[in-house]
C-alpha cells in the first residue's frame, strides 16, 4: 500500500506579468473595494477591462478572503484568473498571510492544473510573503493519503510574482516542513508505529545532513529508560528513541533541545479508552513528528545554532507484557514512578527522553506533546497550552507563536500541584488526585525530569489533530507549532 506522495510543486519567480504567461490560473489581488491598482491594475488591461467591470457590477467580489475563479475571454495567457479580496494588506498578520496562501492552493486544486501563477507578492508586506508561500504549500497537503483516486490535484509548476527569493525558499521550507509533520500524523498506525518512525526521520535525516542515531530496544534497555519500555512492552511492535542533531554552531556554543512525545498508538493500554476517544489515537505521536519537521526546516535553512531533537516512541497496547496499575518503574533519572493509570502514558515515556536530552546540556528545553484532554478543556480545541519552570523562556515562545499567528496560552504551574503528583510507594505517580488541573499535574510530572533546566512544556493535545476542516486546511493533522518553535530558534 502506498500512499499519495507529499506533493511538491516546482516553485519559481517571474519577475513581472507585463507579458501575461501561459497558465492554467493567475491569481491576482483586489485591494481596493472600488479601484483597480498594481498587478490587478495592469492585468485588467490586458483582459480588456472585464476586471473592474465586474468589480463595479458586484459580479466580482472585494471583500478581504473573497475570491471569484473566472474563465479568461482573451485568447493566450491564462486560461482563468482567480481574484483574490486582500483588504488592507498592511492588517494581515503572519497567521492571516499563511492562511491566505493555504486558502487560495486549496480552492485550486479541486481539478488538475498544471501551472499556477500567483502575482500577490507586492501586496503582500515584504516580511510575510515567505509565510505566504509556506501556506500555499501547506494548502496542497490533504488527509485523503489513501484514496485510491487521489481527492485533490496540486499544480505541478508554482510561480510567484513580487516575491524575492529569500522569501520563497524560506517559505519552501517551512511550508514542506510543516507538511512532512502533518503527513507523519496522517500516516495510520498500521504504517508509521515506532521502527517506521524512526525509519522516517532517519529518512530525513540523510536528506538534510543532520546526524542521527537510533536506538532500539536493546539499546534502550543498556540505557535504563525503563519507562519507554514499560509504555511499549504491550505492543507487538518495539519502542525506539531517535536523536537527530544540527551542528550549525560552535562546539563551544550552547545547545537547545526539542523533545517529542511520540506515542504512535494510544489504546490507553489496560485503562483502555472507549472507542470514541481511541479513534484519533494514531495523532499522539504528534510531538515527535513537531520535532522532526521542525529539525528538517532547521537543518535546511542552516540555522547557525546548535539544536538536538530527541522523540521518544512507542506503541501503548495491552497484552501480558503489558505495564500495569500498580506498577513502580525506576526511571532513567533514577526517579520511581508508580503507575496509577496506564492512559497517562505520555508522561512517563517523556520521563526517559527528558532525560536523553539533559544528557546532552541543553540550555534550554521545549517538549512537544499530545498530552492531556484536560488542557483541552482548558483551552479549546485551538490553542496549544505553555507551562514553564522560566518565565522568560516561556514569554520567548509565547511571542514566537504570536508573530507566527498560533494560538498558545499560558496554565499556571503554582508550587502546590508538586503535593498532587506524589506517591505513598514510589517518588512520584503519573496521575495527579483526580481529574482537576489534569494539565498542569502532567507538566508538574515532566518538571521532575528536566533537573532545573529552563523549559518549556507545550501540551498540543488539541491544535495538533482537527476534527473538522477550515478554509485553509484540511481535518487532521494541522502541524502545528512547527512555525513558530522555527521563529523562536531563529531567535526573533
Ligand atoms: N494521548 C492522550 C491525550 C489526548 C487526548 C490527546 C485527546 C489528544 C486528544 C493521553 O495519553 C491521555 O490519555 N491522557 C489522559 C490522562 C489521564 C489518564 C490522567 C487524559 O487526558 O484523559
Ligand atoms: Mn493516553
Ligand atoms: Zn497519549
Amino acid at each position: 500500500m502506498e500512499p499519495n506522495p507529499i506533493a511538491t510543486p516546482e516553485l519559481e519567480l517571474l519577475e513581472s506579468v507585463e507579458t501575461l504567461p501561459e497558465c492554467d490560473v493567475l491569481v491576482i489581488p483586489i485591494v481596493e473595494e472600488t479601484e483597480l491598482s498594481g498587478v490587478a491594475a495592469q492585468v485588467n488591461e490586458q483582459q480588456g477591462g472585464w476586471i473592474a467591470r465586474g468589480l463595479e457590477t458586484g459580479t466580482i467580489p472585494a471583500k478581504r478572503g473573497e475570491m471569484a475563479l473566472v474563465p479568461s475571454p482573451v485568447a493566450g495567457g491564462p486560461a482563468a484568473i482567480l481574484t483574490v479580496g486582500l483588504g488592507d494588506p498592511d492588517l494581515l498578520d503572519r497567521g492571516p498571510t499563511f492562511d491566505l496562501g493555504a486558502t487560495i492552493l486549496r480552492k485550486l486544486i479541486d481539478q488538475p492544473r498544471s501551472h499556477v501563477v500567483i502575482a500577490l507578492g507586492d501586496a503582500i508586506a515584504a516580511d510575510r510573503r515567505d509565510a505566504f508561500v509556506a501556506g500555499a504549500i501547506s494548502g496542497c497537503e490533504v488527509q485523503s493519503i489513501y484514496a485510491t483516486e487521489p481527492t485533490t490535484n496540486p499544480p505541478d509548476r508554482l510561480s510567484f510574482v513580487g516575491i524575492d527569493e529569500a522569501s520563497l525558499t524560506r517559505g519552501k521550507i517551512v511550508g514542506e516542513s510543516v507538511n512532512l509533520t502533518r503527513r507523519l500524523v496522517n500516516e495510520p498506525p498500521n504504517v508509521i508505529y515506532p521502527e517506521t518512525f524512526a525509519e522516517a526521520a532517519v529518512d530525513m535525516a540523510h536528506e538534510t545532513g543532520l546526524a542521527v542515531e537510533v536506538w532500539d530496544q536493546r539499546k534502550l534497555a543498556a540505557e535504563g529508560c525503563r519507562a519507554i519500555l514499560a509504555v511499549g512492552g504491550g505492543s507487538a511492535h518495539p519502542p525506539r528513541l531517535v536523536i537527530l542533531r544540527h551542528h550549525g554552531a560552535g562546539d563551544d556554543d550552547p545547545t537547545v533541545a526539542i523533545v517529542g512525545k511520540g506515542v504512535t498508538f494510544d489504546s490507553g493500554g489496560l485503562s483502555i479508552k472507549p472507542s470514541e476517544g481511541m479513534f484519533d489515537m494514531k495523532c499522539d505521536m504528534a510531538g515527535a513528528a513537531t520535532v522532526v519537521g521542525v529539525m528538517r526546516a532547521v537543518a535546511l535553512l542552516k540555522l547557525p545554532i546548535n539544536v538536538i531533537g530527541v522523540c521518544g516512541l512507542a506503541e501503548n497496547m495491552i497484552s501480558g507484557d503489558a505495564y500495569r496499575l500498580g506498577d513502580v518503574i525506576e526511571t532513567r533519572s533514577g526517579v520511581t514512578v508508580e503507575i496509577h493509570n496506564t492512559d497517562a502514558e505520555g508522561r512517563v515515556v517523556l520521563a526517559d527522553t527528558l532525560d536523553v536530552a539533559l544528557q546532552h546540556r541543553p540550555v534550554a528545553i521545549v517538549d512537544l506533546a499530545t498530552l492531556t484532554g484536560a488542557c483541552m478543556v482548558a483551552l479549546g480545541r485551538d490553542t496549544v497550552g505553555l507551562m514553564t519552570n522560566d518565565s522568560t523562556l516561556c514569554d520567548q515562545i509565547a511571542e514566537s507563536a504570536q508573530t507566527e499567528g498560533e494560538w498558545a496560552w499560558e496554565l499556571p504551574m503554582f508550587s502546590f500541584f508538586d503535593e498532587q503528583v506524589k506517591s505513598k510507594v514510589a517518588d512520584i505517580k503519573n496521575v495527579g488526585d483526580g481529574r482537576w488541573g489534569g494539565a498542569t499535574t502532567a507538566a508538574k510530572f515532566l518538571e521532575r525530569f528536566v533537573a532545573g533546566t529552563p523549559w518549556v512544556h507545550i501540551d498540543i493535545a488539541g491544535p495538533a489533530f482537527a476534527e473538522s476542516p477550515k478554509p485553509h486546511r484540511d481535518a487532521g493533522a494541522t502541524g502545528v507549532m512547527v512555525r513558530t518553535l522555527l521563529r523562536w530558534l531563529q531567535g526573533e
